[in-house]
């Protein structure tokens, strides 16, 4: 099996996909700067998987030290998965130029390095942001890829465009995964999502309620045109996602003669409304949760989830965990979270 470098690989998906590609495999070698995750996560990969992952502390936009790992580490590197980029909608919106910047310069910086070592495979993590609000439902691959709804969605669609456009005169093959929204944690409790502040999603924001760090939920808008009142989404389980990663890559391994960019849309193909996801964590934990009904969100698609018989038949990947994985396992970790945070105090 391949070194395979994985960029934000401290992060929330991409602590996960650094768990399966091990339990894959193969080798892997990391770059976070820690901007947005903790320096402890790969000690926490080592308690699951008994490995030790080597992180080099870099910002992709500082392209003098990108540029030195290479040249020191590019050795034996048969792919790069790349998740370092900012993702919070609202930030982006405050702050676009922070993300055109991190999301971007960061991208470009790492594509002249992977051309320049001749790395042969690059998958990308993309978003169903790319899809905006929707006409049609199921979304498709080649569903229109409509204007971003945010600074943050942008980068996922230019960053999309760069690499169409650089395997037209560069060898890689890429794969670019448009993720629907991953939820849950790791079985072990060890890794999941953190959240800075006040979480902008809805998961975090539920867990965090139900553990009495937040006073209630507000679920944002319940006059939509959908069967309650409240959007609908497409939730998958964050090792579904890791599991996504590892078969993008064989298939980009195996399968020579496929296209040199592709796009795969990452969902369960089941929508759920907010106020299910409320019932169903309810229901699933024992726990009630309290919130209030408040105005929309700006921004919010109405209703967005996957048609995933794309990568089912070509990557040979479909979704293991269900609603229920999803909520407990999210339950388990902000548990976790709060006895680590109280033995921490
Ligand atoms: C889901 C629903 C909210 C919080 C995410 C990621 C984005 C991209 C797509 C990967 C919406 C409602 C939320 C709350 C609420 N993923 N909500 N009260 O907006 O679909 O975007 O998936 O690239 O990066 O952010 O996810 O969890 O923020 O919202 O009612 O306190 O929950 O209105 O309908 P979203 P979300």
């Amino acid at each position: 099996m391949g070194r395979i470098l994985v960029t934000g690989g401290s992060g929330y998906i991409g602590s996960h996909t650094v768990v399966a590609l091990l339990e894959a495999g193969y080798e892997v070698v990391s770059i976070d700067d820690h901007s947005r995750s903790h320096d402890f996560i790969m000690d926490r990969i080592k308690q699951i998987t008994g490995t030790e992952v080597v992180n080099h502390r870099i910002n992709l936009v500082d392209r003098a030290t990108l540029e030195d790992f290479f040249c020191n580490e590019h050795t034996g590197i048969t792919g790069v998965i790349h998740f370092a980029a900012y993702k919070a909608v609202g930030e982006s919106v405050a702050n676009p130029l922070l993300y055109f910047e991190n999301n971007l310069v960061g991208q470009i910086n790492l594509m002249r390095c992977v051309d320049q070592y001749n790395i042969p495979h690059f998958v990308f993590s993309s978003s169903c942001t790319v899809y905006g609000n929707p006409e049609s439902l199921p979304v498709t691959e080649s569903s229109p890829l409509l204007e971003p709804e945010s600074p943050y969605g942008r980068t996922k669609l230019i960053g999309e465009a760069f690499l169409r456009d650089w395997v037209l005169v560069c060898p890689t093959r890429v794969a670019a995964l448009r993720y629907f929204n991953p939820v849950g944690a790791h079985p072990s409790a060890l890794i999941g999502e953190f959240s800075r502040g006040v979480p902008e999603n809805l998961l975090p924001y539920i867990t965090q309620t139900a553990a009495g760090i937040r006073e209630r939920l507000t679920i944002y808008g319940r006059d939509y045109p959908t069967r309650d009142g409240t959007c609908v989404r497409d939730y998958l389980h964050v090792c579904d996602v890791a599991l996504a990663h590892v078969a993008a890559l064989k298939h980009l391994e195996r399968h020579t003669d496929a296209p040199p960019f592709d796009v795969f849309n990452l969902g369960s193909g089941v929508g759920q409304t907010v106020l299910e996801m409320v019932q169903a964590f309810e229901e699933v934990t024992g726990t009630p949760l309290t919130y209030t009904f408040g105005e929309r969100r700006t921004g919010d698609v109405v209703a967005v989830y996957a048609d995933n018989r794309k990568a089912r038949e070509q990557l040979g990947w479909s979704t293991l965990y269900s609603l229920q994985d999803m909520l407990r396992t999210a339950w388990a970790w902000e548990q976790a979270l709060s006895q680590s945070h109280n033995t921490r105090q």
